[in-house]
This record gives structure tokens, sequence and C-alpha cells, in this order.
């Protein structure tokens, strides 16, 4: 059978989601718990990756070997990079690069030394298919967030964006900072700190993997404010939300 790999960085981002998982076989390995068992039907791996490139690649790398996932998706919060997204907006990957890459003057700012490339592009299908889940989500958002938690975090009007995300060992919260980057990348909608890496893991072993955003503050100043309390009342209601979409269609 087709085996998913969930991945997540942070505990509030996979709340809810653990008791929906039936059959479950818990595996410790590499101090994760990997939650093996059922999804809407479907095998699935969860595991709590935690927070940065590191961890999100050893994490990616025991799904592979050890459980032999097919496919891999990562669902979390991201800060927005560009002034067309707001917080509650969903980003989902096309492309993904490590923003603190940096081995010149040997290599290209931004490229993986002797890889030639600086961007992974997510798979296709497993992006068009996240899509579809999104826009449904969207659609029905009453179903999942409450109107007074629609009202406290203004997601009436919540758009779905596709394109490239940058990933790395760094919170953003500085317009500074934010800025230099996105002068060098025009085309960046967010920022993060594990899809990147899961990327690149992904494409060395050709696996096929979708990375799920949820704009949940600007990387500017304002950044801390309230995280904790969003991503549990909005980015982990959106990821049950679209994962639901996404294994029932
Ligand atoms: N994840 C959510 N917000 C972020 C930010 N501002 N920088 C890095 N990762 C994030």
């Amino acid at each position: 059978p087709n085996t998913t790999g969930l991945i997540f960085a942070m505990r509030e981002e996979q709340e809810g989601l653990q008791t929906l998982i039936t059959d479950q076989e818990l595996h410790h390995i590499a101090k994760r718990s990997f939650i093996q068992g059922n999804l809407w039907g479907h095998p699935v791996v969860m595991v709590l990756a935690g927070i940065g490139k590191v961890a999100a690649a050893s994490t990616t790398s025991l799904l592979i070997h050890h459980f032999q996932v097919n496919q891999l998706l990562l669902s979390g919060v991201a800060g927005a990079a560009d002034a067309s997204l707001k917080v509650g907006d969903i980003v989902i990957a096309q492309e993904l690069l490590q923003h603190d890459m940096d081995a010149s003057p040997l290599f290209p700012r931004f490229e993986i030394p002797l890889s030639g490339k600086s961007r992974f592009s997510a798979q296709q299908d497993l992006s068009l298919d996240l899509q579809k889940a999104t826009q449904a989500f969207i659609q029905e958002i009453h179903q999942h967030l409450s109107a007074e938690q629609i009202q406290e975090f203004q997601l009436q009007n919540v758009r779905m964006h596709t394109g490239l995300i940058a990933s790395g060992d760094q919170f953003i919260h500085d317009k500074q900072v934010l800025n230099h980057l996105k002068q060098a990348l025009p085309d960046l909608l967010a920022v993060e700190m594990e899809g990147a890496a899961i990327a690149q893991v992904c494409e060395e072993h050709n696996l096929a993997f979708g990375i799920l955003r949820t704009i949940s503050d600007s990387a500017d100043e304002t950044a801390h404010h309230d995280f904790q309390s969003f991503v549990k009342n909005v980015a982990a209601p959106y990821t049950l939300g679209i994962l639901k979409n996404y294994f029932e269609n």
C-alpha cells in the first residue's frame, strides 16, 4: 500500500490529528515518536520532527528508510515574504530554496554545493491535489473554524498562493532581514525553517513531497505576537480540514 509520511515541526501544528489515526503502532527512533496507522482510510506515518533543517532532513531520512513511505507531506506555519499574502492565507510550495545556504564565492549564493541547483520543485501531481483540497477547504472554512475564530483572526477572505518558499535556521522577525532576502529573491512568497531540507532529501531519493503552509505572521517585528494561539486555533484546524479533503478524494 501507498504510505504517506506526515511531518510536523511543532506539536501545536499537529494538534487534533493523532486521535484521528486508527490502528496505531508507535515506534521510537532517534528521540522521535513515529505514529503509524490509518488516516481516513489511508496508511500514514506521522512524526513530530522538531524545528529546523537538520531536524527535518534527518526525520525525512528516517521516514524513507524505516517506514518506506511513498510520499511525504509537511503542514505547518510560515512567515509572509510578499505583501500580497496576509495572515491566514495558505501557501503551497512549487519551489523550495535554502536561504541560509551561501558557499560563495565557491558556489553561487543559495546553491547547494555540487548539486548544481538552488531550487527544488515539489511534485506536480501531489501539489495539484493539495491545491484542490485547499480550495475546497477555503469554501467550507466555516465547518472547521467557529465564527468567533474567523472573527478573531480575520479569516473572512482567505486566499491560496503557490510559488517559492525559502527555508533557513532562523525565525525571521525583522523587516530589514526580510527585505534583503526579498531583494535577492523577488518571487519569494514565504519563509519557514524545514521545507527546503525535506525537498533536498526527497529529491535525492526521488520521492514525491508536498509542502503546505499557513501564514502565521509577516516575518517582521510583530512576528511572535500570539504565535502559539494562532498555530493551535487556525493552522491546526486548517491542516485537519485540508488533509481530510486530500485523503478523501
Ligand atoms: N514560521 C512561521 N513564521 C516564521 C518566520 N517568521 N520565520 C521563520 N519561520 C517561520
